[in-house]
C-alpha cells in the first residue's frame, strides 16, 4: 500500500517508529521498497556515497534531479522525499519554488527537504509550502552548512546552541514543514525537541526518541571508504564483498575460467558451417 503523508501521521500518532533510508538509484530504491520502509531521501549525501564528491556542497540540482528520477522508477509504496541541494534555493523564494516544483514535476518527488532552521531557510520553506509542496525540514548538523559549524560534527551541546536548534525547529514547524530531521545532537536534547514539536521528528545520530531514524544507505549497508559517524550502524559489510567478487571476476578471465560453457550461446552445425563457407573457410 502506498504509504501517504496521512498515513504517516496515523503511524506518528500511534507511536510507531517511522523508518527512512536514502537511496539514489534504481536498484536502491527496489531493495528499500523491498525491505518495507516508509520514506526514502534522496539525499544530498548522494554527492558523495555515488558522485565521488568531497562534500555534498558540489552536487547540482541536474544531478538530483536525475538520481531522484532513478529512485522514483523503482519505487512504489514509500513516501520519497528529494534533497534540495546547496544553491538551489537559498537566494528567493521564487528560486526555491522553481527548484522544488522540478524535483515534484520532472522527477516525482511527493516532498523535498531543506537544510537550517534561519531566516532564510523558514522563509523558503514557507514560500513552498504555500506553493503546495511538502517541505521536510532539517536542523542540527547540516552537512549544507559543515564549514560554518566548525566540521561535521555534534550540534546543540551547550544550552545555548541547543536553545537556537529548538528556535529553528519551532520556526520551521510554524512554517509548514511536515516533519523534521534532527541530526547529530544529543539524545537529552532531542527528547526536550520531541516534547516542544507536533510533527515528526526523524533522527540520524539524535538519540531513540524521535519519532523515525534514517541512515544513509551505503553506511547501512557497509559501502564506504573509512570508519562513518559515532551513529552509524552498519548492517551489512557490502564493500568488501565487492571487492571479493571484482577480484574473483578479474582472476576467472586472466585464468581463462571465464565465460564457461554454460555462459556461451550455440548455433545450429549446419548455420555456422554456411556461415564459414560464406567466409570462405574449408
Ligand atoms: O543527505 C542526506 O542523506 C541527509 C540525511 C542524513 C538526513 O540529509
Amino acid at each position: 500500500m502506498q504509504v501517504t503523508l496521512p498515513a504517516l501521521h496515523e503511524k506518528y500518532e500511534r507511536g510507531e517508529p517511522l523508518v527512512m533510508v536514502t537511496a539514489y538509484d534504481f536498484p536502491g530504491a527496489r531493495a528499500a521498497e523491498a525491505a518495507g520502509v516508509d520514506l526514502v531521501l534522496v539525499g544530498d549525501s548522494g554527492a558523495e556515497m555515488v558522485l565521488g564528491y568531497p562534500s555534498t556542497v558540489g552536487v547540482s540540482t541536474e544531478e538530483m534531479l536525475m538520481l531522484t528520477a532513478a529512485v522514483r522508477r523503482g519505487l512504489h509504496d514509500p513516501f520519497l522525499i528529494a534533497d534540495l541541494p546547496f544553491g538551489s534555493y537559498e537566494a528567493s523564494d521564487e528560486q526555491a519554488v522553481l527548484t522544488a516544483a522540478r524535483f515534484v514535476r520532472e522527477a516525482g518527488a511527493q516532498a523535498v527537504k531543506l537544510e537550517r532552521g534561519n531566516a532564510t531557510s523558514v522563509a523558503r520553506a514557507r514560500a513552498i509550502v504555500q506553493a503546495g509542496i511538502l517541505v521536510m525540514g532539517h536542523v542540527g548538523l547540516t552537512p549544507q552548512s559543515a564549514t560554518a559549524l566548525g566540521g561535521n560534527r555534534a550540534q546543540g551541546r551547550s544550552g545555548a546552541a541547543a536553545t537556537r536548534i529548538a528556535q529553528e525547529a519551532l520556526a520551521l514547524q510554524e512554517a509548514g514543514c511536515f516533519a523534521i530531521v534532527l541530526e547529530a545532537i544529543p539524545a537529552a536534547v532531542t527528547e526536550e525537541l520531541v516534547r516542544l514539536l507536533t510533527i515528526p521528528t526523524i533522527g540520524i545520530g539524535a538519540g531513540p526518541a524521535t519519532a523515525g531514524q534514517v541512515l544513509v544507505l551505503h553506511d547501512l549497508l557497509g559501502i564506504r571508504e573509512g570508519t562513518g559517524a559515532r551513529f552509524v550502524r552498519s548492517y551489512a559489510n557490502l564493500g568488501p564483498e565487492m571487492i571479493t567478487a571484482l577480484a574473483a571476476y578479474a582472476d576467472d578471465v586472466r585464468e581463462r575460467r571465464y565465460p564457461a560453457a554454460e555462459h556461451c550461446y550455440t548455433i545450429d552445425p549446419s548455420e555456422l558451417a554456411e556461415f564459414r563457407t560464406a567466409l570462405g573457410r574449408p
